[in-house]
């Protein structure tokens, strides 16, 4: 957390890239130092949930993916979901050269035998039925609108991964040189404006949220206190032995809470049958992104600095994911006694007000802090209502989480602007920073590059193919890539 002149971040990269690290003890002992001995894992609910729709995937990580099934059906185990799939997974890349012959494998595989894998997926779903480690079920008419409806396990790897620690230290590294730069980059309303206009020319949802955000600059709107939760995703590129950042979100960041029970699912799991996979629970890495999150809220809400105000949690209308949020909304409540309450952009237009002072206010209550877990996709936006509602909450003096400009910061435009050369160096002056952060940049183009649109047609493999926007499930990736993973 770092809050110059109130500016409130917090690292949850932990979030997706859900680490789980798996000493091997007899290589530790020889030497801890060298990752390349050790091994550790990664995990995490929503990659599991892309894995396990993609089963031939040609990597030599092997991924035992449990799909989502009915709690209640879970007595019966003889499901195909059971059996272990190949995949290859986010923040595990570079499955290939995992695989060369006689080369030292940085990736190990465990191999389960088939009867402990009944075993281990029974207890993993009693574990999250009784943890909460849930999500609601599609096939139920009511679960994403009404809680305790239709409940059903997340999506999650039934065992940790091996991935290498240095990859994992660097990242932690890295996170707070992205936050600041998300922030000066969002300070830069010019720099956004400029960089986006062809965005802007071709997505009209893009073109809605430069609109909202040049109306802000042009009533010179002053954003006192910010309030970033960010995260940075990362893979591991094969091919140059890289860590390699594959975007930012700066917006509605999610399984955060749901991740946090994938690592105590696994330090669980282990601990319960150390001897037979031969891992060591006491070395599982835990992760504290549920904490982190609603001690950055917490931290925002003091700034705000008054008692009757509430957090506004803006919702889709249905959201099966809706547990992921509770675990940080109820955390906020029972750690800091912070009210939190939950609209559809459509709801806070209907009973949003702004006062002549700026407070947005609910119901009559005043709301300290905006935090987005919708209004990233323009679906989100069905009517000129959700607009308005948008509009009204960035008038307004509550903190917004994020900002318009944090919003639009993490567009892949401006991701691909600030790996130009010098461009970097606009927002950052440390130039060790600089090098460590561009150090990570994998190339990203545009489809108005004839030459990589061709080599692209060419070699397909080599690349994904992603939208500007937020949002799982619109990515496309060719069917032999080696690095897939949820976005
Ligand atoms: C808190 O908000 C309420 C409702 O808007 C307002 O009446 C009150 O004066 C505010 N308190 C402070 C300390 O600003
Ligand atoms: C740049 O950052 C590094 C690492 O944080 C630090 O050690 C170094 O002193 C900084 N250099 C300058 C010139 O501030």
């Amino acid at each position: 957390l770092i809050c110059p002149h109130f500016l409130l971040y917090m690292t949850c990269f932990r979030s997706l890239l859900t680490p789980v690290e798996v000493w091997n003890p007899t290589n530790q002992a020889r030497n801890p130092h060298d990752h390349r001995r050790s091994t550790m894992a990664a995990a995490n609910a929503f990659t599991s949930a892309s894995m396990s729709c993609a089963p031939s995937l040609s990597g030599s990580v092997n991924v035992i993916a449990v799909c989502p099934r009915s709690v209640a059906a879970a007595r019966t185990l003889s499901s195909s979901c059971l059996r272990p799939v190949r995949c290859a997974a986010v923040g595990t890349a570079a499955p290939v050269a995992a695989t060369a012959e006689g080369d030292e494998r940085r990736f190990e595989q465990l191999a389960v035998p088939p009867e402990l894998v009944d075993e281990l997926v029974e207890e993993a779903l009693v574990w999250c039925s009784q943890h909460g480690l849930v999500v609601g079920d599609k096939n139920h008419p009511r679960s994403g609108k009404a809680p305790g409806v239709g409940l059903l396990h997340a999506p999650f790897a039934l065992l940790p991964m091996s991935f290498p620690k240095v990859y994992w230290e660097q990242a932690l590294e890295l996170a707070p040189l992205f936050n600041e730069l998300v922030h000066r980059v969002s300070l830069d309303g010019d720099f956004l404006q400029q960089t986006l206009a062809r965005t802007k020319e071709v997505d009209p949802f893009t073109r809605r949220l430069l609109d909202i955000h040049s109306k802000m600059m042009e009533l010179n709107k002053k954003e006192d206190i910010q309030l970033g939760l960010t995260r940075s995703d990362y893979m591991i590129d094969g091919a140059t032995d890289k860590l390699l950042q594959v975007e930012l979100n700066t917006i509605s960041t999610s399984s955060n809470g749901l991740a946090c029970g994938v690592s105590e699912l696994h330090r669980n799991l282990i601990r319960h049958h150390q001897r037979e996979l031969g891992l060591d629970p006491t070395s599982v890495v835990g992760n504290t992104a549920i904490a982190q999150h609603a001690e950055a809220l917490a931290t925002a809400w003091a700034e705000y600095n008054n008692q009757s105000a509430v957090v506004l949690v803006v919702v889709q209308a249905e959201e099966r994911y809706m547990y992921d949020q509770y675990w940080i909304t109820v955390a906020l409540r029972e750690m800091y006694g912070v009210t939190t309450i939950r609209k559809t952009m459509a709801e806070i237009e209907a009973e949003g007000d702004l006062r002549p002072d700026g407070t947005l206010v609910i119901n009559g209550r005043p709301v300290a802090i905006v935090y987005f877990r919708a209004g990233y996709s323009p679906a989100d936006y069905p009517s000129e209502a959700e607009w308005r509602a948008r509009l009204l909450i960035e008038r307004s003096s509550a903190i917004k989480c994020p900002s318009i400009a944090h919003h639009l910061v993490g567009t892949k435009k401006i991701q691909q602007e600030l790996a130009k050369e010098n461009v970097l160096e606009r927002f950052l002056d440390n130039q060790s920073d600089i090098e460590n952060v561009r150090k990570c940049f994998a190339g990203l183009w545009s489809l108005e590059n004839d030459i990589i649109v061709n080599s692209a047609i060419e070699s397909p493999e080599l690349f994904v193919l992603k939208p500007q926007r937020e949002g799982g499930g619109i990515t496309s990736v060719s069917p032999c890539s080696q690095n897939v993973g949820h976005y």
